[in-house]
Order: structure tokens, then sequence, then C-alpha cells
């Protein structure tokens, strides 16, 4: 059997989520270990951006480059600045030239955004800012977040053992729409005085599409969605909740749906996450949740991510810049290195190649590797900092 599926039609094809883990290519290519139509140039634009950013992107460039050397895939990358990496520079927070570079890529590594030199100033002008224009600028509505502990580190998290031991959650958040971004957004003034406003607003189009990445994820793992929302208390998530179930009755008969109100869903998700297949949520409720979900794997230094939409995907870490320890070598470069692991499966659809990388990462830690955030000072650990962990994994690779 053999199917022709060019990049670009791979690309158009609308749905995020075709050709990779999840849609049929991926999988097709996964069993069959066919290599003929596989993409062999992958070009990468890579931000490394602030705080522990540049260090932990190092580290995954040397993993992404081992893998493609490995298993034979050629890796053009470039890297330019973006956020307070690049006002330092003289520049604004996403420098046009670093946006090109993007858009002339097949896929964006980019490191965490954020700077406390900014801690006081208004959202506009924040160095995060950059990454929510990014996302908006190629549409990327999809955001994955995986969050399955690693045997290794079954006993890292603060919650206990036996809560944790087989969770394999998929939180699917709206990345690009909702609180973020909706209008009206500013600050006004009235005779009260000042105040802000952010909108939530979701249209049922704008549900419907996130529901549709879901749901074809859940068919791939255990044919579960919970719908996190707020339908209790706000207009916007009553739609959401109507429009999801609608959407599924019509289009997903067979993949089971429940919905959960988004604070017993946190609730839920330190008491019994075993229960959670997929998770999908609007952006303002995704991105705490998914922070919730962090400590499920014992550190938010493991939590990898993949935003896909319809253009150049973005793959970035759930944490942030560490300001605290930037420079000093200690950082945690796992969810940055399986973020390099998501890119393979998802843009270059290597599904095996991020299995690989995921592995390797599973193996460092089985040799006791562990970067500060993730000891706990039990024999056999090996308290590494950021380099060293990378070394590990490569020599895992
Ligand atoms: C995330 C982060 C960002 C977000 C910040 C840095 C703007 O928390 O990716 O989870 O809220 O989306
Ligand atoms: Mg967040």
């Amino acid at each position: 059997m053999s199917i022709k599926r060019t990049r670009e039609e791979t690309y158009s094809s609308g749905n995020p989520l075709a050709g990779n883990e999840f849609g049929e290519f991926g999988v097709w290519a996964r069993e069959t270990g066919n290599v003929e139509q596989r993409m062999t140039v992958l070009k990468v634009a890579v931000i490394p951006g602030d705080g522990i950013g540049p260090e932990i992107t190092d580290t995954a460039v040397a993993v992404m480059k081992a893998a493609a050397a490995k298993f034979d895939i050629k890796l053009e990358y470039d890297t330019k600045p973006a956020a307070a990496a690049a006002v330092d520079l003289g520049l604004p927070p996403l420098p046009d030239e670093t946006l090109a570079l993007c858009k002339a890529s097949d896929a964006i590594l980019c490191g965490p955004f954020g700077d406390p030199r900014w801690d006081n100033a208004p959202p506009a002008e924040r160095p995060e800012r950059a990454k929510l224009v990014l996302r908006k600028t190629f549409e990327l509505y999809a955001n994955l977040r995986p969050v399955k502990p690693v045997p290794a580190l079954l006993d890292a998290s603060p919650l206990r053992r036996e809560i944790i031991d087989g969770a394999d959650i998929l939180i699917v958040r709206e990345l690009v729409g909702g609180l973020y971004f909706a209008e009206p957004r500013g600050y006004f003034e009235d005779d009260k005085g000042r105040y802000g406003v952010n909108t939530m607003k979701y249209h049922a189009w704008e549900v419907e599409r996130i529901g549709k990445v879901a749901f074809e994820a859940a068919k791939q793992r255990r044919n579960s969605v919970h719908s996190a929302d707020k339908a209790n208390a706000l207009e916007s998530m009553q739609l959401w909740r109507e429009t999801i179930q609608k959407y599924r009755d019509k289009n997903y008969a067979d993949v089971g749906l429940k919905h959960v109100f988004v604070d017993n869903c946190c609730m839920q998700l330190v008491a019994a996450p075993k229960q959670f297949d997929v998770i999908v949520a609007g952006n303002m409720f995704g991105d705490i949740l998914s922070d919730i979900g962090a400590q499920i794997t014992g550190s938010l230094g493991m939590l990898p991510s993949a935003s896909l939409g319809t253009g150049t995907p973005l793959f970035e870490p759930v944490h942030g810049s560490a300001p605290d320890i930037a420079g000093k070598g200690k950082a945690n470069p796992l969810a940055m290195i399986l973020t390099a692991g998501m890119l393979f499966t998802h843009a270059a659809k290597r599904p095996d190649i991020g299995k690989a990388i995921d592995d390797a990462v599973a193996n460092a830690l089985d040799k006791g590797y562990r970067t500060a955030d993730i000891a706990r000072g039990a024999s056999g650990e090996k308290l590494v900092g950021t380099r060293e962990m990378g070394e590990a994994v490569l020599a895992a690779l």
C-alpha cells in the first residue's frame, strides 16, 4: 500500500491532527515503518527566549541534531531572538526578522518568554505578548499538552504514587480565542475610576474546531473527552457546553463525552487523575488546568506542548523563564527536549523520532539523573545541571 501525500496537502487539510501521532498517517507510518513519503528536510526556527530559555534550548537543539542524524532527517535551523531577549538588543519583542524566519520554516521551537523587569508593565508591553502574537499570527488554535508521569519520577510528584501511577492525559487547550484575545479589552476609566476589561467570548465555530481536535485525539487514545467549562456561571461557557455536545452527537457519537465544571475539574485532577483521557478547555481554563497537570508529572519542568493550527506549528515547554535560576546551568531541560520530540512527531510527521526522544528521556531518568527540581535526595540519584542532563539524554539516544 502506498499513500502519497505532500507536505502541502497535509498542511492544507485543515485538520491540525492530520498526519500526526493521532492521525491516520502517523499511525500508518509508525506501524509500517515506511519511510518513502517522510519529510527528509526539516526547517526549524529556533527562538531561545528569556531566562533559562537559551540554556535549555541549546540542550534541546543538541538532542534534535542527534535525532535528525540518527533518523536520516536533514535538519536546517536558524536562531532568532524574541521577547525580552530581543528588547535587550534594541529590537521589538517580536522582530520582523524573527517572524519572517518562522513563516519560512516548517516548525518553531520556542523557549519561555518573560522577564521580571516587566513585572509591573501592562500586558501589551510585556515580553510574553510576543508569544501570544506568534500563536495568533499562525492561527495556532490547538494547544496539545500531554500529561503522563515518567515511571522514574512517580515519587517526585507531591501527589501519592498510587494516585498518579497510570495517569495519561491530553489537555487540549483552545489557544487563540476566549479571554486572551476577545474584544473589548484594555484599560478604561469611568466615574468610579480606572478599570481593566477582558472578554470571554467564543463563537460556536471556534468551539467546534477545538472540539474536533479533542474528539479526533480521543479516537486514537481511550475514546473519552471531558469538556471543562463554567456553564453554571457564564453565558460563553453555556454556549461552549451546548456546542460541544451537539458537535459530538452529530460527528463523534462513538466518543464518550462528559461535561465538568472547571473548578471541579481542577479538584478531580489532583484527586483522581486516572479518570481522564482527553480534557478540552478554553484558553484561560486550559492554561490553569495544565499547570495543575504538571504536578502529576512531578515538575513543571517536565511538560512539553505543541501548538497546531493553520500556519507554522509552534513547540514550546509549558513552564516559564524561571529568572531566579537563569544562567546558572541548573534548569531542567527535559520539557524542552520532550518539546523537540513533539516537533518531530507533529511537524515532521515522525512519531517514531518523537518516541525515541521520549524513551531517551525516560532512560536518563531511570539511570538516576536528576536536576534539582525533580531530585528528592533518594539513593541512586545523580544531581546534575542542564548540560549533564542533556548529555545523559544524548547518550541514551
Ligand atoms: C502558557 C503560559 C502563557 C499563557 C503566558 C506566558 C502568556 O502561561 O503557555 O501556559 O498564559 O498562555
Ligand atoms: Mg501557563
